[in-house]
């Protein structure tokens, strides 16, 4: 099915879409971005991404945005698919100026967005676990804003790829694991999930936070405590999170295997927890 853009509110097919190259996304990544998924039409955890890129726009000191006309975008770009299974990608920048670094003083921020149909590449990974491989954590000082400027996450996912893994965990020079270059992380330890607490080191992931709630009614205790490199020994299972990776578990770091090197029973009652929400939003329900 062919993806449907909205640029400034406009319809089109995102193969005809065209934007300036003074744009300043293109030219600083002065821009922030979100990920949606959409089940059977819907999109999924939308408040809490909406809240998120507000937060975004606010840290760049992108003012100007009416997000509820930019809901309304979403809504309109899904159902003119028809979209069932799918993704929703949404971009703003500071707009377009003659390059020069500090904010231009009359740009008009550009509103751009996206809806294609999901391709599941993960299927195969959320059953039999992942391999990852870790990397240095070369980003900046804000990294709990979902910003454009992605190439340290580039860099190290292709390593990654190139190492036959799926993702890269992302380590800083003490040792701490941050998260994965498009996925949060999580460890578990005598029971217990433990996950890097919300700071400037990681994006406040969205299913990070589903999860953890999720775990909280299941009643499997939640720590927010950094592991480290040398953590990862400890750990009897080890598993990631994201929109488009939802639960996944990670069965190998750096060919060292975790607990048995295979999906352990936490991450399977948390994926388990995770397709019941999904199943009860798509009934409504949720
Ligand atoms: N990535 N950490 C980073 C650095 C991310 O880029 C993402 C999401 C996550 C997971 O967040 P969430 O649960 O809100 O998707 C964590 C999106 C999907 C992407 O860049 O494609």
């Amino acid at each position: 099915m062919e993806a449907l853009a909205n640029l400034n509110g406009e319809s089109l097919p995102l193969a005809k879409v065209r934007i300036s190259a003074l744009d300043r996304g293109f030219l600083f990544g002065d821009a922030v971005y979100e990920v949606l998924r959409v089940y059977e039409g819907r999109p999924w955890l939308e408040e809490e991404h909406f809240r998120r890129l507000e937060r975004s726009l606010s840290a760049i000191r992108i003012a100007g945005v009416d997000l509820g006309r930019l809901r309304r975008r979403v809504y309109e770009t899904i159902a003119a698919g028809p979209f069932r299974d799918a993704v929703v990608y949404i971009q703003i920048t500071r707009g377009s100026a003659l390059r020069s670094h500090p904010f231009p003083a009359n740009a008009v921020p550009l509103e751009f967005l996206f809806v294609q149909e999901f391709l599941d590449s993960y299927e195969q990974a959320r059953r039999s676990g992942a391999r990852v491989i870790t990397q240095p954590d070369i980003r900046w000082g804000r990294c709990d804003i979902k910003s454009t400027n992605l190439l340290p996450n580039v860099l190290a996912m292709q390593a990654a790829k190139e190492a036959g893994s799926l993702e890269a965990l992302l380590c800083s020079p003490d040792g701490t694991l941050t998260e994965g270059t498009h996925t949060s992380f999580f460890g578990v330890l005598e029971g217990a999930v433990l996950t890097a607490p919300n700071s400037n080191a990681i994006l406040p992931g969205i299913t990070r936070g589903l999860i953890l709630r999720l775990a909280a009614q299941a009643s499997i205790p939640v720590r927010e405590q950094v592991l480290k490199r040398s953590d990862l020994q400890q750990v009897s299972e080890l598993f990631l999170t994201g929109t488009t990776s939802e639960v996944l578990p990670v069965v190998y770091v750096d060919d060292e295997p975790i607990g048995e090197g295979r999906p352990g029973p936490v991450t399977c009652r948390l994926q388990e927890a995770y397709q019941q929400a999904v199943r009860a939003f798509v009934a409504g329900s949720f």
